[in-house]
């Protein structure tokens, strides 16, 4: 959720630099985005609307020749779309770019105004560059004014902020919304995210709550909250470079879709022989926990859903999944024998790490299930098992989610093994699924099973998924990839509910996607495709090679392997994200970067 980069050099590439490091962060935000360098002592700030694209046209007209500088992409919060809302704002002395929101702008612009500061955007991050210049003119020093700052500004924020009288320098500061530092032999780096700084390093030290941060040059000074200069501590990413280059592909989703069967390999075999790591003094635990709370958003809310059924019913455990947004605001009943389980791709998400604050304070054992190592979730939660499906760039997730559902299927598989009553033949047919996992889908991959589906369904405004069980937790899933990229209105049903009033919807034509791999249920979702075909729906048919439909029933087919139920959903999601990848295509839509949206909701 927008982007930051920033940038001190003994060079004078700064606009190449920031320029490049927005490209790359684009898909936290994209709706406009700005620069700020100072060239020759002399500030210049350009903004745009849209694309980066367009702002890099704009500054590559003004042939600056800068050394530093700080630069944004915004996903907008207070105030609409437009070049007077992008970043960097400025105030007296003082230009910043902001990821965040300032809950007391309000109150903080009506005692600006009455000390003579004047707005003149709807953002709330004209407000807190006007509150750290007032600051800023009673000393004329940086670090002291940031730190007066920071016990007014009440909500999330990161910050890179430019000093007039100080144009070598870049300061930076946070609270809630992620930064991180780098420098290399001659320059040094601040961003929200890793990929914007691997063309120079691998390594990046993660600016701490309430730290600040100022970057001379090639030399990084880290203080706390108080003032005091710390140590920076360097880590080193995995990351390489290639995960933010398309390497052939047309678009990142694609290519991460391809990722995938990597994706899972990496995620099962980090989480069967590092098992689960421990920011306690004490190791994970299984057999403390009866009850599970899983807490997340989107896809990860959806991957919990599945969760949600393979323990409850595999491990005969009490499982609630809950939207993070909800979760955070209620007074939910947790005891010491509740594991509460964080599931997030970004480890970033507003909502999640809220919860993951709210589990805390109650003193309830934290899991955080993530991708993105070294994040927030993984550095607050108590325990940490982490989805290798290394950098994921579009925003619609896809190798993240199946990395998600993968890894919790084997927790499922563990706790089922405490708790339930599975079979040694049974455990080692699952086990040895797994491992079949990424070749399946490879194969999968080399098949077009989905043209078809995306050819019907492009043309269409409302589309219908509907299962049961474990598919219909995929359905879920399936609707949201759909409606993010293609901006068709889909729905996904429990395909026995449907009747109970939005069959009504049904008409001649109208496209259904079914799944039908919850062997169980079978027979059930297949009287409920014949409530809908019979209503003239054209249906789409998802399920195991082994089991039977009459022709009449679909009017297109996609099989699966044969899978048991505690793996079957690891491969089923492909179909689905490759439908929704198509139609996309088909219908001309911004596919990596779906509009309204952003990769990382750091926001509430
Ligand atoms: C999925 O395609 C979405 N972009 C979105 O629902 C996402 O899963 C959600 O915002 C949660 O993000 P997180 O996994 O980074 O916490």
């Amino acid at each position: 959720m927008c982007g930051i980069v920033g940038y001190s050099s003994l060079k004078t590439n700064a606009v190449d630099v920031l320029l490049q490091g927005l490209a790359t962060l684009e898909y936290r935000g994209y709706d406009s985005s700005g620069i700020a360098v100072f060239d020759n002592d002399q500030l210049n700030i350009i903004k745009s609307k849209g694309k980066v694209s367009l702002l890099k046209e704009k500054v590559l007209k003004h042939h600056l020749h800068a050394s530093n500088g700080i630069a944004h992409t915004r996903w907008a919060t207070h105030g609409e779309p437009n070049e007077i809302n992008a970043h960097p704002h400025h105030q007296g002395s003082v230009t910043l770019v902001h990821n965040g929101i300032i809950e007391n702008y309000h109150e903080l612009s009506l005692q600006l105004m009455q000390e003579g500061y004047q707005f003149h955007t709807q953002t709330d991050s004209e407000v807190a560059c006007a509150c750290i210049d007032a600051a800023y003119q009673q000393t004329k020093d940086p670090l002291a004014a940031l730190q007066a700052a920071q016990t007014q500004l009440k909500g999330s924020y990161a910050f890179a902020i430019l000093f007039d009288e100080y144009p070598e320098d870049v300061y930076a500061m946070r609270f809630d919304s992620p930064l991180i530092l780098a420098q290399d032999d001659t320059a040094s780096y601040l961003a929200s995210d890793i990929p914007a700084l691997l063309p120079y390093t691998k390594q990046y030290v993660v600016l701490e709550q309430h730290e600040i941060a100022h970057l001379h040059k090639a030399a990084i000074h880290l203080y706390d909250a108080h003032g005091n200069e710390k140590e920076p501590s360097f880590q080193t990413t995995t990351m390489d470079v290639q995960a933010i280059q398309k390497n052939g592909y047309a678009h990142f989703m694609l290519k991460e879709i391809h990722e995938e069967p990597q994706a899972i390999k990496d995620t099962l075999h980090a989480f069967i022989h590092d098992g689960i790591h421990s920011n306690l003094e004490r190791p994970f635990d299984y057999a403390r926990y009866e009850q599970i709370m899983i807490v997340a958003c989107g896809s990860a809310y959806y991957a919990g859903m599945i969760a949600k059924e393979l323990i409850e019913s595999e491990a005969r455990m009490h499982v609630q999944v809950e939207v993070a947004s909800e979760f955070r605001y209620r007074n939910p009943l947790l005891d010491e024998r509740t594991l509460v389980i964080l599931i997030s791709q970004s480890g970033e998400t507003a909502d999640t790490l809220a919860a993951l604050k709210l589990a805390k304070e109650k003193k309830i054992d934290t899991l955080a299930v993530v991708n993105v190592i070294g994040s927030s979730l993984a550095r607050e939660a108590a325990f940490v098992a982490y989805t290798m499906a290394k950098a994921e760039i579009a925003v619609a997730t896809t190798k993240a989610y199946a990395a998600q559902v993968a890894l919790l299927s084997c927790l499922a598989l563990k706790f089922a093994l405490l708790h339930g009553n599975m079979t040694k033949t049974r455990k080692e047919q699952i086990i040895t699924q797994l491992h079949q996992l990424p070749d399946l889908l490879e194969e999968m991959l080399e098949k077009d099973d989905w043209s078809e589906s995306a050819h019907r369904l492009a043309d269409h405004e409302h589309i219908f998924f509907i299962g049961r069980g474990l598919d219909h937790a995929l359905c879920m899933e399936g609707s949201l990839k759909l409606k993010e990229i293609s901006y068709i209105h889909s729905e996904a049903y429990a395909a026995g509910e449907l009747k109970h009033g939005t069959i009504s919807l049904i008409e001649q034509g109208t496209p259904v996607i079914a799944i039908a791999n919850e062997a169980a249920l079978f027979d059930k979702t297949i009287s409920n495709i014949r409530e809908v075909k019979a209503r003239g729906a054209q249906v789409i048919l998802i399920c195991r090679q082994d089991f039977h439909v009459h022709k009449e029933l679909f009017d297109h087919l996609i099989t699966t392997p044969p899978l048991d139920r505690m793996v079957q959903t690891i491969l089923t999601v492909l179909p689905l994200q490759m439908i929704a990848y198509q139609t996309a295509l088909l219908r001309g839509c911004e596919i990596d970067k779906p509009r309204n949206l952003a990769k990382s909701v750091t926001v509430e």
